[in-house]
């Protein structure tokens, strides 16, 4: 047991090789074991991303680790696997830190950024006192993640260094990215923002959030630009609900036991699988935990 690991080292190494770890969010079992395996699978080092309402709905943090760790054993895994809060509150940030997460985000994104600076600081203390990884937002990432609503700022590249001096392990930078499925009229990721964010805070590995639909061009020009961390969450939840929409439209429940939430789920989960090979192939971490 306990073997999660920080997300720290994973994106070190990212960040010199060139290629970026997926963070998947989790929702339950299904999706747990589904990122897991395919993880395993691929050979690539992984982050669980839970947000707060994520972890609500999986009954509590606590749960959420001893299920995670639990499972490593049973599937026997041996990739490098983070566990980490997203858009994490003041308060969840320290549950988390209890419940024996690996890394944390503080998003304080929204607070002046004073206040942002000092919230961030001492939760980095903190962490780096467990021998956790955290991760803090400059420039609010846009759509609605968990009913909180955004539009996609550009963050302050001042602002990110002044973040980045206080020790953080990563940082997400809002570069006109948004969370969900991009509209239409979407301008695309703001390259100039990103190269002059990264000219100010050097060697510190980027996230990219709302990595949902992002052209594999840009995902790969953001590479190049110093992103080592991209989130993904919208995509496999649109994966799972077309597969199992399918398996029902087609009858499939009333074959036999095709009730049975193991067979009725198996699409679902197998559209998360995926869908993670899918993106850790343009991410460019296939293989990455032999290294
Ligand atoms: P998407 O839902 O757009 O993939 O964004 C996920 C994310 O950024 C989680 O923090």
């Amino acid at each position: 047991m306990g073997r999660l690991v920080p997300a720290t080292e994973m994106l070190k190494k990212a960040l010199e090789g060139k290629y970026a770890i997926g963070h998947f969010n989790i929702n339950n079992l299904e999706w747990t074991k589904a990122i897991l395996t395919e993880a395993q699978e691929l050979n690539t080092a992984v982050i669980l991303g839970v947000s707060e309402g994520a972890g609500k709905y999986m009954c509590g943090f606590k749960t959420v680790t001893n299920m995670v760790e639990c499972m490593m054993d049973e599937l026997n895994i041996t990739v490098p696997v983070a566990l980490h809060l997203d858009h994490g509150t003041y308060e969840g940030c320290l549950k988390c830190i209890d419940a024996g997460f690996s890394s944390i985000m503080f998003d304080g994104s929204h607070f002046p950024i004073d206040e942002n600076i000092e919230k961030t600081k001492e939760l980095v203390r903190l962490a780096h006192e467990h021998g956790m990884s955290i991760e803090a937002e400059v420039g609010a990432i846009g759509g609605e993640e968990d009913g909180v609503v955004g539009k996609g700022e550009c963050a302050d590249p001042d602002e990110c260094k002044r973040i980045a001096d206080l020790g953080v392990d990563f940082l997400a930078a809002g570069i006109g990215n948004i969370h969900g499925v991009y509209p239409e009229n979407w301008q695309g990721l703001s390259f100039d923002t990103l190269a002059a964010i990264k000219e100010k805070i050097g060697d510190l590995p980027l996230v990219l959030h709302g990595g949902t639909g992002i052209p594999e061009d840009m995902i790969k020009k953001a590479i190049s630009l110093g992103v080592s961390k991209i989130n993904v969450n919208t995509e496999c939840q649109l994966a799972f609900a077309k597969a199992t929409r399918e398996y029902i439209e087609a009858g499939k429940d009333h074959e036999k036991k095709g009730f049975d939430p193991r067979k009725l789920l198996k699409p679902g989960t197998e559209a998360i699988m995926e869908t993670v090979k899918t993106k850790c192939e343009m991410f460019g971490s296939i293989g990455s935990a032999a290294k």
